[in-house]
């Protein structure tokens, strides 16, 4: 596999020579076809609706209700996604199927007596948006799709209903949880079974969710909106005292949107727009790249700086201007603009670290989740990332229907200055009100190269740092050259703005980078672990497809 950089270890400014990710990252080829997604047996639902005449859309919408049985961590239909379509004819568009607040929501619902913000927005009844999956999926197939909702769903009904083996990521991942769910009665049946967590190995089955998906399937969207299983969520919330009513699900519509889309040398980008802060920060940290006209060897201190200022500075505009556009005037055009990112950048200084305290906002005048991506034979895509927010979401299964619940309220602004689960500290136009769309960061991406071809399809979990990986995987193959194995691969920084760190994997800079970022004035923040979890697909140079899951997680790239 080529690496970077062979002799990296006494190279300055270069990625880490032992960094083990380029060991471990796999490239699947496929001559028509690619899915990948968080879980190989997602993949795998995906190829089998392909071959069976589907579309990337059938795939895609067979994949996310897989997911909801095989990475209940984050695959749900209890929470809420966002899909980016581009139909093989260049047609391209958005889906948002985020969640919303219930009705009776309000601004200040978390606020503790103490000013801070109650726990009851991370754990709980109270702390879920109504639920958007359902919809955005059906609906996405009923309008692309060419096979019947109920063919797209049978894999995922016979997942659910005869059990699949939990590998050991979802062994652990269920255990980790275990605290959270034991609170909830049904959680603690349906993922504790016989009071601990299941083992690695285990043939796991969901009778309950199994009868939820044959609903959906017999009478599509509106058995989950109004019939028995609405009914479920509405007692289940009454049960907890939480405050999704059955009016609030009625209502719930998914909406099309025009995506964000820019140019980076050359390259077309179409991402998410709003309610997810996805394509406009995307957009402002590529457009902010693009005004240099190469950049610094990868991972040297001078790069990540550079990384490091434009992030800060997005992330600043970010958290200040972005929300749901039913709710806010957002200037998106302006936001997007290289005009706007060009001023924007005029401040970054040569190895100095600005404050984030010292970046106002730019407009002065006037912080689980799961992604997947498909490529049919006819070069129809899919990039999809969904979530019920962090791991297990609010950690309450709806009672005698098998699925849990998001805990997508922490993406409001519950409380000025005060950070969510993410760290982000966000404005006031990301305040709850009732129906509004809290702010996501969720950015399923699409690249065109610069003759319009379809180029690749890429999106990661992660909250904030979904941006900035998305933005780095892109700029280690537009301006590196890397291959998308080694771009997956390769170590990834994170700014956010506030709070003023600048993070980076374990070990994924080089020790006398991190000095040298000190001493420009950054606050260089090793994390624990790995950050991010990109599923990717990219057209190969002899023809057909390269599939890359992330070697972070326990995904899986399949293609025919
Ligand atoms: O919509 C958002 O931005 C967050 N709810 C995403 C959460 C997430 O990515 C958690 N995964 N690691």
């Amino acid at each position: 596999m080529a690496v970077l950089c062979t002799a990296c270890a006494d190279t300055p400014g270069a990625i880490p020579g032992a960094w083990p990710l380029f060991d471990e990252v796999r490239e699947v080829t496929g001559d028509s076809a690619m899915v990948v997604s968080g879980h190989p047996l997602a993949s795998e639902v995906g190829v089998e609706l392909l071959r069976a005449g589907g579309n990337a859309v059938d795939a895609a919408v067979a994949v996310g209700f897989a997911l909801a049985v095989v990475l209940p961590e984050a695959g749900n239909i209890g929470g809420g996604g966002f899909m980016v379509i581009r139909q093989a004819s260049g047609e391209t568009l958005a889906l948002d199927y985020r969640e919303t607040a219930p009705a009776r929501a309000t601004r200040d619902m978390y606020r503790d007596p103490a000013g801070g913000v109650s726990e009851a927005i991370r754990v709980g009844h109270l702390a879920s948006g109504v639920p958007g999956s359902v919809a955005g999926l059906a609906e996405a197939q009923r309008r692309f799709g060419r096979l019947t909702l109920a063919r797209v769903l049978a894999p995922a009904i016979r997942l659910a209903h005869e059990g699949h083996v939990l590998d050991g990521h979802r062994a652990r991942s269920i255990a980790s949880a275990a605290g959270r769910l034991r609170r909830f009665e049904a959680s603690r049946r349906t993922w504790l079974p016989g009071g601990a967590p299941p083992d690695s190995g285990t043939v796991f089955t969901q009778p309950d969710l199994a009868r939820t998906l044959h609903a959906i399937a017999d009478s599509g969207p509106r058995a989950f909106y109004e019939g028995w299983i609405a009914d479920s969520v509405a007692a289940e919330m009454e049960r907890g005292g939480g405050l999704i009513g059955k009016d609030d699900l009625a209502r719930y519509v998914p909406i099309w949107r025009e995506p964000v889309t820019i140019t980076y040398r050359g390259h077309t980008i179409h991402s998410m727009p709003l309610s997810s802060s996805g394509g406009v920060t995307l957009a402002l940290i590529l457009n902010m790249l693009e005004g240099w006209d190469s950049l610094p060897p990868p991972a040297s201190a001078e790069h990540v700086h550079l990384l490091a200022e434009v992030m800060r500075r997005a992330f600043m505009d970010r958290n200040e201007y972005l929300a749901d556009p039913a709710f806010v005037d957002v200037p998106t055009a302006r936001l997007t603009s290289q005009a706007y990112a060009d001023r924007r950048r005029d401040d970054i200084r040569e190895a100095v670290a600005t404050p984030s305290t010292a970046v106002r906002p730019g407009l002065q005048e006037g912080t689980e989740t799961t992604h997947y991506s498909v490529v049919d034979a006819d070069g129809n895509a899919v990039a999809v990332t969904t979530t019920i927010n962090s791991g297990f979401g609010s950690g309450v299964t709806v009672s005698g229907a098998g699925f849990l619940l998001n805990n997508e309220m922490d993406d409001f602004t519950a409380a000025p200055g005060e950070p969510n689960i993410y760290g982000l500290v966000q404005g006031a136009a990301n305040a709850i009100a009732p129906h509004k769309r809290m702010l996501s960061a969720m950015s399923p991406t699409i690249v065109l190269d610069p003759d319009g071809r379809l180029l690749m399809l890429l999106g990661s979990p992660g909250g904030p740092s979904i941006i900035t990986t998305v933005a780095q995987v892109i700029s280690y193959i537009v301006d590196y050259g890397l291959s998308l194995a080694d771009a997956v691969a390769a170590p990834r920084v994170h700014h956010q703005g506030l709070p003023d760190s600048l993070r980076y994997e374990r070990r994924g800079l080089q020790g006398f980078t991190v000095r040298r970022l000190e001493r420009m004035g950054h606050h260089p923040d090793e994390r624990p672990g790995y950050s991010g979890d990109v599923a990717a697909v990219m057209r190969s140079a002899g023809g057909g497809w390269l599939g890359v899951a992330d070697p972070r997680q326990g995904g899986g790239a399949v293609g025919y």
